[in-house]
C-alpha cells in the first residue's frame, strides 16, 4: 500500500457552484487517477474511489483494512448515472427513488455491465444510492464517474461522523480528506433489496421502516430475517461482521438507572475503570470515571447523529469497561440498537 501526507481540503457546502471549488476539483483529480480520497455524505463520511476502476476499489479495501467478500455502495449524483451500473428497475424502486433521493437509502439492484466485480464482491447485484449532501454530490459530478464509498473507517471501528474521525483511521493511507464539517444523520443509510413489489430491509438506517411503508405500500416492507435470527445468514455480507467496536469491552444494559449503577458501583470497587454511555437526559445523574452521551433521549435522531462520536470518545478516556443504555426499538431507534448490538458483539445485560 501506497503511503500519503493526508492533508484536509476544508469546503463550506454554502458556497455556490462548489463544482469549481478547488478542494473539490482536487479531489475529483485524484479520483480520476484512480486513487481514492473521503468525503462527506449526510449520513457518515465515505472513502470513495471510482466504481468502474478495479485498481480504485482495491485501493477502497486495501486502506480500510475490509474484508474483500463485503460489497461496496456505489454513489451518483444523476439518475442518468444508472444506465450500466444497474440492468433494471422495478416500479417499486423507482418510486423509492423518487421519495428518498437524494438521501439516506441504499437500493439494491440487478448489477449492470459497467461496474467493477470488485465492488459487488461477485455478486449478481450492486447497491446504489444518491447521497444528499450538496460536497459529496459535487465530487461525483466533477469525477464524471459514479464513486464506490464504503464508511471511511479502519474496518471494525465506528463509523466517522467527522473529518477528524477519518484523519484518526486513515491518516497516511490517502491523499485527503474534504472536510465538510460534522455529517447530519449520523448512522449508515438503509439499505433495502427491491425485486418486485416487495421491499426488504437488509440494514436498518437513516429511512425508518415506517416511512418506507407508506410508499411501497402496508405489509410490503419486511426485515431480512437474518438480522434478528443469529441461526440464519443476513441477506447483506456486511451485517455478519464485527463493527463500530470502542477499544474497552462494551456491554448494553437494559434496566433501569438504579440497576445500571449497581453494575458499575460493583466494578469500580473491584478496582475497574469504567465509561458509561447514556443521553444529555441522564448525564448528571450517573456516577463513573467517564459519562458520555449521545444526543437526547427525547428526540432519537440526535442519539443517532452523536452515536459514533460518543463511542469514539470512550477510546481517550482510559476506561476498562463500558456500559452502555438501551433504547426503544422504533422508527430511528431499529438503526441505533442495531448498531449498539454491533458494537457490544452481542453482549447485553437484562435487569
Ligand atoms: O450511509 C452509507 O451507506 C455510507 C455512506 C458513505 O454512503 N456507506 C456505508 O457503506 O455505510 P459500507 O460499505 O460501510 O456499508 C455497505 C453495506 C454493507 O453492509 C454491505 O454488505 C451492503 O451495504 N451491501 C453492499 N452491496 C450489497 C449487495 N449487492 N447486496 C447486499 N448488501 C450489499
Ligand atoms: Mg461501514
Amino acid at each position: 500500500m501506497k503511503s500519503f501526507q493526508t492533508e484536509r481540503w476544508p469546503v463550506d457546502k454554502t458556497e455556490n457552484t462548489l463544482e469549481n471549488h478547488p478542494h473539490i476539483i482536487q479531489a475529483s483529480l485524484w479520483i480520476n487517477k484512480n486513487e481514492v480520497i473521503a468525503i462527506p455524505t449526510e449520513t457518515v463520511y465515505g472513502l470513495a474511489g471510482n466504481a468502474r476502476s478495479d485498481d480504485a476499489i482495491k485501493r477502497i479495501f486495501e486502506a480500510k483494512g475490509r474484508p474483500s467478500d463485503n460489497p461496496l455502495i456505489v454513489h451518483i449524483s444523476d439518475l442518468s448515472q444508472l444506465e450500466g451500473l444497474v440492468s433494471s428497475v422495478s416500479e417499486t424502486a423507482q418510486k423509492l427513488m423518487n421519495t428518498f433521493w437524494p438521501g439516506p437509502l441504499t437500493i439494491v439492484l440487478p448489477k449492470g455491465e459497467n461496474v467493477s466485480e470488485r465492488v459487488t464482491a461477485g455478486l449478481s447485484t450492486v447497491a446504489v444510492r444518491m447521497p444528499d449532501h450538496e460536497i459529496a454530490l459535487a465530487v461525483i459530478a466533477a469525477s464524471g464517474v459514479p464513486l464506490a464509498a464504503p464508511s471511511a473507517n479502519l474496518s471494525g471501528k465506528p463509523s466517522p461522523t467527522s473529518a477528524q474521525h477519518v484523519y484518526e483511521d486513515l491518516k497516511g493511507r490517502i491523499p485527503g480528506i474534504v472536510d465538510g464539517g460534522s455529517t447530519g444523520v449520523g448512522v449508515e443509510s438503509t439499505v433495502v433489496e427491491c425485486t418486485g413489489d416487495l421491499v426488504t430491509i437488509l440494514r436498518p438506517g437513516g429511512i425508518t421502516l415506517e416511512e418506507l411503508e407508506k410508499i411501497a405500500g402496508a405489509g410490503r416492507v419486511v426485515v431480512d430475517p437474518g438480522l434478528e435470527n443469529e441461526k440464519q445468514a443476513p441477506k447483506s455480507p456486511g451485517m455478519k461482521y464485527t463493527h463500530y467496536a470502542p477499544d474497552a469491552p462494551f456491554v448494553l444494559v437494559d434496566g433501569s438507572v438504579e440497576f445500571l449503577q449497581r453494575l458499575v458501583d460493583k466494578e469500580r470497587e473491584a478496582g475497574k475503570r469504567i465509561g458509561i454511555l447514556t443521553t444529555e437526559e441522564r448525564v448528571h445523574v450517573y456516577k463513573a470515571d467517564c459519562v458520555i452521551p449521545a444526543g437526547n433521549r427525547s428526540n432519537p435522531e440526535t442519539v443517532a447523529q452523536h452515536l459514533y462520536q460518543a463511542l469514539r470518545a470512550f477510546n481517550e478516556s482510559g476506561v476498562d469497561q463500558i456500559f452502555g443504555e438501551v433504547f426503544p426499538k422504533t422508527g430511528v431507534g431499529v438503526a441505533i440498537m442495531n448498531r449498539l448490538e454491533k458494537s457490544a458483539g452481542g453482549n447485553i445485560i437484562k435487569e
